[in-house]
């Protein structure tokens, strides 16, 4: 599958953005893990163009992410062309690597983001929508990409219609999170109109279905059914990156990888824990790490204690030793990870 001149392979699997989970570090850990593409968390138009060094900064990727999206989302048309612009130059205005793709999110359900009509707000507008997304392709040099939902609510799912109407305004992929606005992330995601999408003999770009892939087997199991060109994972990767490792192997060579062991899910966290300490420095970078912490090691029997002190402590190298308590003491041990975050 190819955004642009992107070649992301076959049936690449992509880590989805997500506010304060996908910073650098676990996106790095996901690329490693086999992500085949990944996004930063989204970055508003306004706070851009207003020059607020902390959205700037949100902008920052690093080579080894690459490719990596930069997500913007906002509703005045003026702002969002800008914000695309300065996500097209993101590489000289945050450091870094910058951006190999422009993502607009028009899918946030959130009150304060829809209600104002940016994100999922937009599916009310869908001329805007196409009207912005047309504006800023014309004006970015890089692949522009689109990540959506099905529609408003049950009485509009759009999606079949406003498909084409975005290829036609230039987009380079279509990324569809199989629920509406209204279902917020509640219900099941509904994957047949992501399918009709695809089944659309107008469509030719790229489709990328979204919505409750939490295992290898319903990875698999959604190329197979629903033929989309790539599937994106979000929160069944918190506190499980090693997801885009067992549903890679899975899609590659047809058998499961077993749970993974311990020890190995130990190493993980070390390197995670490190990329976040390295990039956020000690107090942040533990800070932030806790709630990814957290998760790395459900199902673990009399893990309490040790779960408490890996989320309180202040000082990175007893964070390191008490992971290498876990691995001295749990390694041998492969839990199934079973009720991902949210689902
Ligand atoms: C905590 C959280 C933050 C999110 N932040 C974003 C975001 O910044 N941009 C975006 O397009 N979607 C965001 N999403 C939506 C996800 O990218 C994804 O579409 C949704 O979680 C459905 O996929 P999943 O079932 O694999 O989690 C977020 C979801 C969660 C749970």
């Amino acid at each position: 599958m190819k955004i642009g001149n992107i070649d992301l392979g076959e049936r690449p699997v992509t880590l989805a953005p997500m506010e304060d989970v996908t910073d650098a570090s676990f996106r790095i850990l996901c690329r490693e893990a086999g992500a085949a593409m990944v996004t930063t968390e989204f970055v508003s138009s306004d706070g851009l163009v207003r020059d607020v060094s902390k959205t700037i900064a949100k902008m920052h990727t690093l080579e080894e992410e690459a490719p990596v999206a930069v997500q913007i989302y906002g509703s005045i048309p003026e702002a969002m062309v800008d914000a695309a612009k300065m996500a097209d130059q993101a590489a000289e205005l945050a450091g870094g690597h910058g951006a190999d793709i422009v993502d607009i999110n028009f899918g946030c359900p959130v009150s304060k983001i829809a209600g104002r009509g940016a994100g999922s707000g937009m599916m009310r507008e869908p001329d805007k929508m196409v009207a912005i997304t047309k504006a800023i392709v014309e004006a970015v040099g890089k692949p522009v990409t689109v990540k959506t939902r099905l529609g408003w609510d049950d009485n509009s799912k759009i999606i079949v219609e406003l498909a084409e109407r975005l290829q036609d305004a230039g987009i380079s992929a279509l990324t569809i999170h199989g629920r509406t606005r209204c279902q917020m992330y509640k219900g099941e995601a509904d994957w047949t109109l992501i399918g009709a999408v695809k089944d659309n003999p107008r469509m030719h770009i790229p489709i990328i279905g979204n919505g409750d892939i939490n295992s290898a087997q319903k990875a698999k199991g959604a190329f197979d059914r629903w033929g989309v060109d790539g599937i994106m994972v979000g929160r069944a990767s918190f506190g499980h990156p090693w997801i885009f490792t067992e549903i890679r192997h899975l899609l590659d060579t047809g058998e499961e990888l077993p749970p993974m062991s311990v020890a190995d899910r130990v190493a993980l966290a070390k390197r995670h824990f490190q990329l976040s300490l390295d990039l956020k420095g000690p107090i942040t970078g533990v800070y932030e790490m806790r709630r990814h912490l957290s998760c790395y090691f459900k199902g673990l029997r009399d893990f309490k204690e040790t779960r408490i002190k890996l989320v309180t402590s202040k000082d990175p190298a007893e964070i390191f030793a008490t992971l290498d308590y876990v691995a001295a003491r749990w390694g041998e041990e492969a839990p199934a990870v079973e009720g991902a975050y949210g689902l």
